[in-house]
């Protein structure tokens, strides 16, 4: 089986390795950079910053806990060389692991010729064919630009050129408070920018639990960052600095800015490779695909952000599994109610499955258990704060849904993920026994209070 896999990010790279170890003889064409957006522009570059984010907070907080010092200052260039030294670490990594793989790395752009084969259209191997038996679409997504006046002024960036400013905006605003938005204005803000978030929704992180985000709201708040929610940017123009005008409680105000972030949604990425050409299904430039990945045509698999699904990385890496798995003749597909979805503010922010509202909309009866981390024992010794929800259906008592914002959050959401995938009861969380002290404890005293019996909160 010759399988090519155009795009290098955790959906191709994934695919690759994954279709290798099956047996297959495999092609992966990347037109810039292995790793693709995640490990070059996207999760982990973000996170480099977003953890010296967190080592300057929890510095400014040192005395709480018994640490004196003078004064601290941070070196940006040096902030910004390790953030490129960790990509660089991580996507070596993942070319040794291609080579290992016996598998074929060509970097240049590749569009579709037929519906067996690639062609390269730039770099060295231009106008190189590539045939296939079956191809997998991993193309990925760029930042959407929104119509409005002055959007393409200097000083008006993505995501991408917002990881590597040369110096620290004074002032940035941020258009959306989504994902990419709430994670800047976390670095920004810690880095000493005078930040404001502009969200068209009534609520920043609209798709998050309103008590979980109401948490946030406060946090972000706290730590001076300007919040406009239900508000619309009109238009930007420039003067000694960029001004945003912004339409927020009836009111015209005017935002004066060094950055603006345009942080509104991502788009599928797939303009380049004349897919049409062989008649393969879209919609607005989303590639169809069914559960297997599979799309219109039966050779051809689509998967990651350009598919239209959800836009994760772990999310396209499971994708880029199924597909190679359902090409080699194994039967595959994904659980879609154990993806996990995590915010890197802080505190951090972790749920899978249904929120309360959600199962409600859904016409289910539910009973959830909170637990607030005050009364956490590790966040106490931590310093942090924070809630676990748990949502069960009233019934059967089956675990229908995690929430959680608190320290940890990102890594503990894996406990809530396996019980989804395993049907697991309410009862079969609470006598999964919980190491002391750890933030997890909390979600199992979250899930005893969905009976309202957690044992460390009072009557
Ligand atoms: P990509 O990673 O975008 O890879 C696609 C690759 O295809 C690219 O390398 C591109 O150059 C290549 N390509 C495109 N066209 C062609 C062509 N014609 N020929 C050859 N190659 C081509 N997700 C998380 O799960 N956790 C996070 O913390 C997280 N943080 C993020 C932070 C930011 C700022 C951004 C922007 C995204 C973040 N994401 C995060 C989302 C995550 O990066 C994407 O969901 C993930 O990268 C999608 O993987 P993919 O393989 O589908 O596409
Ligand atoms: P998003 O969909 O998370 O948020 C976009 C926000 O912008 C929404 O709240 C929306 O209401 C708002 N918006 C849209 N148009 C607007 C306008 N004209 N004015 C004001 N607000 C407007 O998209 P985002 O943040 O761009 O991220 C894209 C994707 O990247 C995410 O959906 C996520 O899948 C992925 N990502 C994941 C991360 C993680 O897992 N930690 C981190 C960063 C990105």
């Amino acid at each position: 089986m010759r399988i090519v896999v155009l795009g290098g990010g955790p959906g191709g790279y994934v695919a690759a390795i994954r279709a290798a170890q099956l047996g297959a003889e495999v092609t992966i064409i990347e037109k810039n950079k292995i790793g693709g957006t995640c490990l070059n522009i996207g999760c982990v570059p973000t996170k480099v910053l977003l953890h010296t984010a967190e080592m300057i907070e929890n510095l400014n907080c040192a005395e709480d806990i018994g640490i004196k010092f003078d004064k601290f200052t941070f070196d940006w260039d040096r902030v910004m060389n390790r953030k490129i030294e960790v990509v660089n670490q991580l996507v070596d990594g993942v070319k040794g692991l291609l080579i290992s793989n016996n598998i074929e790395i060509i970097i240049g752009l590749g569009e579709f010729n037929t519906d067996k084969s690639i062609i390269i259209t730039n770099g060295e191997e231009c106008g190189k064919i590539i045939e296939f038996d079956a191809c997998i679409i991993a193309v990925g997504s760029e930042s959407s630009i929104i119509p409005i006046k002055g959007i393409n002024l200097e000083g008006v960036v993505t995501s991408e050129e917002a990881l590597s400013f040369k110096e620290i905006p004074g002032k940035m605003l941020i258009i959306g408070g989504g994902v990419i938005g709430s994670e800047f204005a976390e670095i920004y803000s810690a880095f000493g920018s005078k930040v404001t978030i502009v969200e068209m929704a009534d609520s920043i992180l609209p798709m998050i639990d309103k008590e979980i985000v109401s948490i946030t709201r406060e946090k972000l708040l706290s730590k001076n960052i300007q919040i406009m929610e239900s508000a619309r940017v009109l238009e930007i123009y420039k003067k000694d600095s960029l001004i945003v005008k912004v339409e927020f409680e009836d009111e015209i105000i005017e935002v004066d800015a060094d950055k603006v972030l345009v942080a509104a949604g991502r788009k599928a990425n797939t303009d380049s490779i004349k897919f049409e050409k062989i008649g393969i299904k879209s919609n607005r430039g989303m590639i169809n695909v069914d559960t297997n990945m599979r799309t219109n045509l039966k050779n051809i698999y689509a998967v990651g952000d350009c598919n239209g699904g959800i836009m994760l990385a772990h999310v396209a890496s499971a994708e880029g599994i199924v597909a190679v798995e359902n090409i080699m003749n194994i039967k595959s597909e994904i659980d879609f109610k154990t993806i996990p979805s995590t915010i890197y503010t802080k505190p951090e922010i972790a749920s899978v499955g249904m929120d309360e509202a959600e199962a409600i909309k859904k016409g289910l009866k539910v009973n959830v258990g909170r637990f607030p981390l005050m009364a956490n024992g590790k966040s106490l010794i931590m310093g942090e704060e924070g809630l676990v929800k748990i949502v069960a259906e009233r019934e059967t008592e089956e675990i229908l849904g995690v929430q959680i914002i608190g320290p940890r959050a990102t890594d503990i959401i894996a406990e809530g993920a396996l019980a989804i995938r395993l049907e697991a009861t309410v009862n079969e969380l609470i006598t999964t026994i919980h190491a002391h002290p750890t933030v997890s404890e909390s979600v199992m005293e979250a899930a005893t209070n969905v009976f309202g019996h957690a044992i460390h909160l009072p009557r």
